[in-house]
């Protein structure tokens, strides 16, 4: 347990009949992209699935073993019908019923694999497994606007890490390291991020935590994409969610736009952050990254891009790091500092899923 004055229990061990993640929820399977022509094998939450399309594009995912001999089924191919096997030609459909066996006409009732609860929708692919096989999802997956209003553009990747996937919840949630860890992009001036103003709200399963950094230098990220006049007011509102975040930061010219106004101008990047289990200490980290631009969009994206790749492969070597110096040291008990409170408040969200 760590020592702490407000926001105590966070890093507390999980009891050991615990799951090492809450199961009734959407989590982020695929980016949409992904997908195209080819099975994609992926495990998430300890089960090993295959990702698919089926000739009229509809996704689906089922367990990646062929029920005849084994094979990972990720390891087929695709037919207008389904996915073939590559080893004997076992041929299944969307829900994962075998629906051909070549050189056979009976088809056994037991050739089928399980299906999984997948759905597509803005640009992401979810995937729902509920704490087991009967369990049917409670909810739609969520929305995600900003990939499909238009105002913005948007690509993104996957990242595989080695670490648990909570350390990338309390690195997203705690931007106060932009001024150590990203000082060549999204950073800037340490003391400006470790002095800003944050509020932190938390309403059923979320938290959001926003701050403002008024009258601050742009860090080379703005600067090389917008023309700030000098000056700007910067701000960072960050959304968690069981299975994602949603992070919008930007900037405008001094004192021009409020910088809480939903309708805001000035230079936006807004990330999506899935973040899946693969395995109780491994993950996988879906981000992307839309931007509004304000000339030459292709131009404007493929830099935003290249500067959160940046980013992003600065917090992979952080947090790997990390783990691994957690894992050398074992369970010692680790202080609270004042940016913390938001990563605690997800911390204790997830514990009690984990256990209802
Ligand atoms: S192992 Fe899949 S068809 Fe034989
Ligand atoms: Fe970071």
């Amino acid at each position: 347990m760590i020592t702490s004055t407000t926001e105590q229990l966070a890093y507390e061990v999980a009891p050991a009949n615990s799951p090492a993640f809450p199961l009734s929820q959407w989590y982020v399977a695929a980016l949409s992209s992904e997908l195209k022509d080819k099975p994609l094998g992926r495990t998430l939450l300890n089960k090993p699935v295959v990702l698919f399309r089926t000739g009229d594009g509809q996704v689906a995912a089922l367990e990646d073993r062929c029920c005849h001999r084994a094979l990972p089924l990720s390891d087929g191919t695709l037919e207008a019908t389904g996915l073939r096997c590559g080893y004997h030609g076992l041929l299944f459909n969307q829900a994962g019923k075998c629906v051909e066996i070549p050189g056979q006409n009976k088809i056994p009732s037991k050739a089928k694999v399980p299906a999984y609860h997948v759905k597509e929708r803005d640009h992401i692919i979810w995937i729902w497994f509920g704490a087991d096989a009967t369990t049917e999802p409670d909810c739609a997956p969520p929305e995600y606007k900003v990939h499909s209003s238009g105002r913005y553009v948007f690509d993104g990747d996957v990242y595989h890490y080695d670490a648990p996937y909570q350390l990338i919840h309390d690195n997203l949630m705690d931007l106060s390291h932009l001024g150590y860890v990203h000082l060549k992009t999204i950073g800037g001036n340490a003391s400006i991020h470790m002095n800003a103003e944050m509020k932190v709200e938390s309403e059923g399963n979320t938290v959001r935590v926003v701050r403002h950094m008024p009258n601050s230098v742009p860090p080379p990220t703005y600067t090389a994409v917008y023309p700030f006049k000098g000056n700007v007011d910067r701000w960072q509102e960050i959304e968690f969610h069981v299975s994602h975040l949603l992070i919008w930061t930007g900037a405008v010219d001094v004192d021009t736009d409020a910088i809480d106004d939903p309708e805001r101008g000035g230079f936006h990047m807004r990330g999506f952050h899935g973040v899946t289990p693969e395995t109780d200490t491994t993950s996988h980290y879906f981000w992307t990254m839309a931007t509004n631009p304000v000339s030459d969009p292709e131009a404007i994206k493929a830099k935003v891009i290249e500067q959160t790749i940046l980013t992003f492969d600065e917090d992979k070597i952080i947090i790997e790091a990390q783990y691994k110096n957690m894992c050398r040291f074992g369970q010692k008990p680790m202080i609270d500092i004042h940016v913390d409170v938001g990563a605690n408040r997800a911390r204790r969200i997830i514990e009690q899923l984990k256990s209802s």
